[in-house]
């Protein structure tokens, strides 16, 4: 139990580093969280016009997760402290205590804990992402279709736990991700890369 509960303060800890805020406020781009969506995601970062900047927004904010899983299995020997330890990253990326608790809407942080857990699961994600990407052009909507496919995808793969805990992880991405939802709907979303 003490073991479970050391993986998720640091998983918690780890996914709180709000890159995307701290990179572009280093770069001297103002605060992102006052540009387009306003938030902290690489999506969003790429609104600014730095691409190399989002590239590391997304990097960063994937690889704190994959330390978190990677570091929690490691410590504790079982998949299940890597899937808490990446599940506490993602939960600290989303209410990261330095930024009043409003952080991001996870899905770098979803693909980097399952690049610490289920690093096969990246590649399903990836053809998910990029193919409702290269169609839509929506950032949203490739996520929101990827993290409904993993758990699924896992679950078909036997990969119980994992489909469980990423369920949860997808029920909590979808309920971050309601105003575009709303915008999706309404047909104002902002494709990738627009300022919008
Ligand atoms: O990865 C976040 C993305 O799905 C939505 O970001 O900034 O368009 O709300 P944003």
């Amino acid at each position: 139990a003490t073991a479970i509960a050391a993986s998720l303060v640091i998983g918690y800890f780890l996914g709180s580093i709000p890159f995307g805020f701290l990179l572009t406020r280093m770069a001297g781009l103002g605060d992102v969280r006052k540009i387009g969506s306003g938030n902290i995601g690489a999506t969003n970062v790429l609104r600014t016009g730095n691409k190399p900047l989002a590239a590391a927004t997304l990097l960063l904010d994937a690889l704190k997760a994959t330390a978190a899983a990677v570091l929690a299995q490691h410590l504790f020997g079982s998949e299940l402290a890597g899937l808490l330890g990446g599940f506490a990253a993602f939960i600290g990326h989303l209410f990261p205590v330095w930024l009043g608790f409003k952080g991001g809407k996870g899905v770098a942080t979803y693909v980097g804990m399952l690049l610490g857990v289920e690093p096969i699961m990246v590649a399903v994600f990836a053809v998910v992402w990029i193919g409702i990407a290269w169609l839509s052009r929506y950032s949203s909507l490739s996520a929101l279709v990827a993290t409904l496919v993993i758990p699924v995808a896992l679950w078909i793969l036997g990969r119980q736990d994992a489909a469980l805990v990423t369920s949860a992880m997808t029920v909590i991405t979808y309920w971050k991700h309601k105003t575009n939802i709303e915008r999706l709907i309404a047909r104002t979303e902002s494709k990738i890369g627009q300022k919008g």
